[in-house]
């Protein structure tokens, strides 16, 4: 709705662009990144806590910005460039920089002077500067872009290379963002999202050492979020707790292969290089083409961890995030209640299940399309035909949708669009349109079958659109798209892309991604889109710009999911964490954990569900109906409210965190006990944040499971923000996963 509201401004014409001086502060609400023109040159001489004049972050620049150093890496440029100075304070170093070109005549360095600055507030009400960085020795050219949120302290950056030299130039290196921040600190500390399949989104705190650089990388082409998330955040000086410390940190934009290095250099400097990545070799860039690279997403703050967290949670909601402000529905997915085996009865009685339950949408996973010999009956075939598998289905998806709608439900579906199996009439029909190397045997991923389409192929990318546009009309019901991505590059070669340009594939690829799903997003603005990737694979911004949401990982052990969501919060707002509850013993792990746990962890994100009804005891579905009933009512508190992780479940044995809503007069926590040692560690009384010191609430435990002893002291009473905040609530945890749910609401004072 914001989005719309700034676009109509926008459109009213108040969109001019006005050049720049040569002494420039780019704010936000509690921030600012100075600029400053020096001969030709744009530095940037401060990104922190907010200042009032351009001028003096020139006055206090510090001088060994100037160069002193013998690896000449600490001249604050923007955006560095493997240049030719190999001296101290040289214009661009040979040594380590974010873009790096080969150049039409074979020259091997770039130096990009200013050739024009603006700065406009653009369509989504941001402040965005224009740089214009050109090379004077060639028709070669950089425009670099800064877009500041001011609400959210957030600073989106990127570049564009575009060049019309005689001949192609390969890009070795092309950085969205390449810069050395301007700050000189002892210590830097890095926190990062490690994980893979299953363990999505775990976190790791470490030094920077002098002299280190770390680079983190996901080369999946992909997965882009395993190996590791495309984020970060770097505390300075010391390690940021959750509510005090300096920390920068930033999520790069992008689903493919991308790297991030951080370097903490031999004078205390901090270099930051992140971008898109090109594994097997320079890109190849015609002349008169624009290279957009993906966007890195900044945010700096003083005051911890937590704050980070909200600036990019605030930011996801209003701007990235397809519809952020819209509820999120409760649904039933099939896939663990299921897997690929299921007949229209199977579906429909839990399409029943899910409105005993109180679910409001129910999805359909893997295993409803392909025809004949290509039906999808296990992951061997049919991928790539997404027409419904008529013998398995014979009354199609509308009647499935309708049967969903006589249910008071939404309807769902699941595809996996950038894929083929070679068991497939689209695989058989196309072979040129997979990813494929012309010399060697075509491997086959999951299901020994799975290959990956060539979405670098406009051709292919026109008749995957067609298919979801075709399969879209034929069910008029269906709001709900879970678009899944079960591999990683493989067989990684184009017929499409010219023999010379063959490495152009891991960026092109994702590239045509991303025009699919604008394209689908233009036509079905109303679908709601999970991003799925063997789990949690889609955790990044990129993706998310057209989706709702993210499934967050395979594993829905309410344990590990603990550890796996409370990674997820670091950069990702709950409305789009994807969390079902899942019967015992659980798939992955095998574990068993209550209900109620499994309800009050899913509860952390939106809520779902992904087991058979009819395999529940009535003592659970009445525990359900009513666990559901608390989530509709708590939903927006969760949905859009702002997150305060308290405990982390990294440091204790147990796990506590609240949400409050804007106007701070409703909140949730939760409490999440796991393995219990008596007498060792009890709980601290939950100093809960984020309230209103001067307001009243009434505190009240819910999704209590009936006969059990209240968890918390105070349960029922009114208590003030200030008590809540200062002294804590006394609670109680008892046996292996145990947890609290607690509701607060002000009350008129
Ligand atoms: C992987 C996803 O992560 C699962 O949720 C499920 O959709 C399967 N793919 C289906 O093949």
């Amino acid at each position: 709705m914001k989005k719309q509201l700034v676009l109509a401004v926008f459109s009213a014409g108040c969109a001019f662009a006005a050049p720049v001086g040569n002494d420039f502060l780019l704010q936000t609400k509690n921030t600012s990144m100075a600029f400053s023109k020096q001969g030709d040159s744009w530095l940037m001489l401060h990104y922190g806590k907010r200042i009032e004049r351009a001028e003096d972050a020139r006055l206090l620049a510090n001088s060994r910005y100037a160069g002193s150093s013998y690896l000449c890496e600490n001249k604050p440029l923007t955006y560095l460039t493997a240049g030719s100075d190999s001296y101290s304070g040289g214009r661009a170093c040979t040594k380590f920089a974010g873009l790096s070109v080969i150049h039409a005549d074979g020259t091997l360095s770039s130096e990009l002077h200013d050739a024009g600055a603006e700065t406009v507030r653009d369509e989504a009400g941001a402040e965005h500067l224009t740089l214009t960085l050109r090379d004077p020795a060639y028709p070669f050219t950089v425009t670099q872009h800064f877009r500041a949120f001011a609400a959210y302290d957030i600073i989106e950056t990127w570049a564009e290379i575009r060049h019309e030299e005689p001949a192609p130039v390969k890009l070795v290196q092309m950085d969205s963002a390449a810069f050395f921040f301007p700050l000189i600190t002892k210590k830097f500390y890095l926190m990062t999202l490690p994980g893979q399949w299953g363990s999505e989104g775990q976190i790791e705190e470490t030094p920077v050492g002098k002299g280190q650089t770390v680079t983190l990388d996901s080369r999946s082409g992909i997965r882009s979020a395993m190996g590791s998330n495309a984020s970060f955040m770097l505390s300075l000086d010391a390690p940021a707790s959750e509510t005090s410390g300096r920390v920068i940190a930033g999520a790069l934009a992008w689903s493919g292969a991308w790297t991030i290095r951080i370097q903490h250099d031999q004078i205390d400097g901090l270099g930051l290089f992140a971008g898109a990545s090109n594994p097997s070799g320079p890109y190849t860039l015609i002349p008169g083409k624009t290279l957009v690279l993906p966007k890195l997403v900044l945010t700096t703050t003083e005051s911890g961890k937590g704050q980070v967290s909200r600036n990019f949670h605030r930011w996801a909601r209003d701007i990235q995030l397809h519809e952020g402000h819209a509820p999120r529905p409760i649904l039933l997915n099939s896939w663990e209640g299921a897997y690929f085996t299921f007949t229209e009865k199977t579906l429909t009685d839990m399409m029943d299940g899910t409105k005993t339950l109180g679910g409001e949408m129910f999805v359909v996973d893997d295993g409803w399309f392909g025809r004949g010999s290509y039906a999808r009956n296990d992951a061997t075939s049919g991928l790539g035909d997404w027409v419904v598998n008529d013998a398995k289905l014979p009354h199609g998806l509308a009647w499935l949708a309708d049967q969903a709608k006589e249910r008071g439900l939404n309807f769902g579906i699941w595809v996996e669009p950038e894929m083929a199996n070679t068991n497939s009439a689209l695989a058989v029909a196309h072979p040129d349109w997979l990813l494929r190397e012309r010399t060697r045997v075509l491997r086959g991923g999951r299901g020994g079958s799975q290959v990956v389409l060539d979405l670098t192929n406009p051709a292919v990318r026109e008749n995957v659109l067609g298919q979801l546009d075709a399969m879209i009309a034929s069910c008029p019901g269906l709001s709900y798209i879970k678009w899944d991505a079960n591999s990683h590059f493989q067989n990684v070669g184009s017929e499409y892309l010219p023999r010379d340009r063959q490495a152009n594939v891991w960026f092109d690829y994702t590239a045509g991604l991303y025009d699919l799903l604008a394209r689908l997003r233009a036509k079905h603005p109303g679908l709601q889109l999970n991003a799925c990737s063997s789990g949690g694979g889609r955790m990044d911004y990129g993706f998310l710009r057209y989706a709702t949401e993210f499934w967050t990982s395979d594993d829905t052990d309410a344990r590990q999911r603990i550890l796996i969501q409370w990674g997820a919060s670091q950069f990702y707002p709950a409305c789009a964490m994807a969390a079902h509850v899942t019967a015992v013993p659980n798939l992955q792990t095998k574990r068993v954990t209550p209900l109620k746990f499994r309800f009050d962890v899913a509860m952390m994100g939106r809520l779902g569900f992904e087991l058979h009804p009819e395999n529940m005891t009535d003592e659970d579905v009445a525990f359900a109906r009513a666990a559901v009933a608390d989530y509709k009512r708590i939903r927006p508190i969760i949905q859009q409210g702002d997150l305060y992780r308290l405990v982390s479940p990294w440091e204790a044995n147990y796990a506590a965190l609240n949400y409050v809503d804007e106007k701070k007069d409703r909140a949730v926590a939760f409490v999440y006990g796991m393995t219990r040692l008596i007498g060792t560690d009890f709980p601290e009384p939950l100093r809960l944040q984020g309230l209103d010191p001067a307001k009243r609430y009434r505190v009240t435990e819910f999704n209590r499971v009936k006969g059990n002893k209240e968890h918390i002291k105070g349960n029922k009473k009114v208590i003030s923000g200030s008590a809540l905040m200062g002294i804590g609530l006394p609670i109680r945890l008892q046996g292996d996963f145990d947890s609290i749910a607690i509701e607060l609401t002000a009350e008129n004072h």
